[in-house]
């Protein structure tokens, strides 16, 4: 899949992030983000997205906001049709080479054991800073990261 560079969501794109949030909803049980948040996060958030090659599809979403000095990333998700092919590590790395020019660190939080967003976290420099034992459902560790000084 060629993979193209990430965009800057805006209200127009609110249908392509519903659809989105609705194909994510179908395949992760327990999933916070359900298609009737898009406005809310495109009005709350900054949203970056990835768009299949001449299309108006979403294939992967990252959502951030300021904290404190920092930036915090809320949400992240690729389809499951389209993991594996360097989207999300592609967004991670776009923001990255944005905010740390302007010497943001990055943080978000991720459940132990969710091994393959960890390993595009690891990959990328993210560093573990704390830990949240038995937080998620599954009775996981929410681990908080931080990419930065
Ligand atoms: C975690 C997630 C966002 C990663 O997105 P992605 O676009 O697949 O990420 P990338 O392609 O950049 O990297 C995925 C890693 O998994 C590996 N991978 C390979 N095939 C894969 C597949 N079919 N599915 C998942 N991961 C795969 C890749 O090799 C890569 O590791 P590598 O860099 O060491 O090669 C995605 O799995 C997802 O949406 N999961 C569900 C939502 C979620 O967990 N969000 C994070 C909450 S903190």
């Amino acid at each position: 899949m060629s993979i193209s560079t990430p965009k800057v969501l805006e209200l127009s794109h609110r249908p392509s992030l519903e659809a989105l949030l609705t194909g994510l909803e179908a395949d992760l049980p327990g999933w916070t983000w359900k298609a009737g948040d898009a406005s809310m996060l495109l009005n709350h958030w900054h949203v970056l997205g990835v768009f299949a090659p001449n299309s108006t599809r979403i294939l992967a979403f990252l959502a951030y906001r300021p904290c404190g000095d920092a930036l915090e990333v809320g949400a992240l998700a690729t389809l499951p049709e389209a993991r594996g092919e360097g989207l999300m590590s592609g967004l991670l790395r776009y923001l990255k080479s944005r905010l740390l020019l302007r010497g943001q660190e990055i943080w978000l939080e991720v459940s132990s054991a969710n091994g393959a967003a960890r390993r595009v976290y690891d990959a990328l420099g993210f560093r573990v800073v704390g830990a949240r034992p038995s937080y998620y459902r599954d009775g996981s560790t929410a681990l908080l990261m931080t990419l930065g000084e």
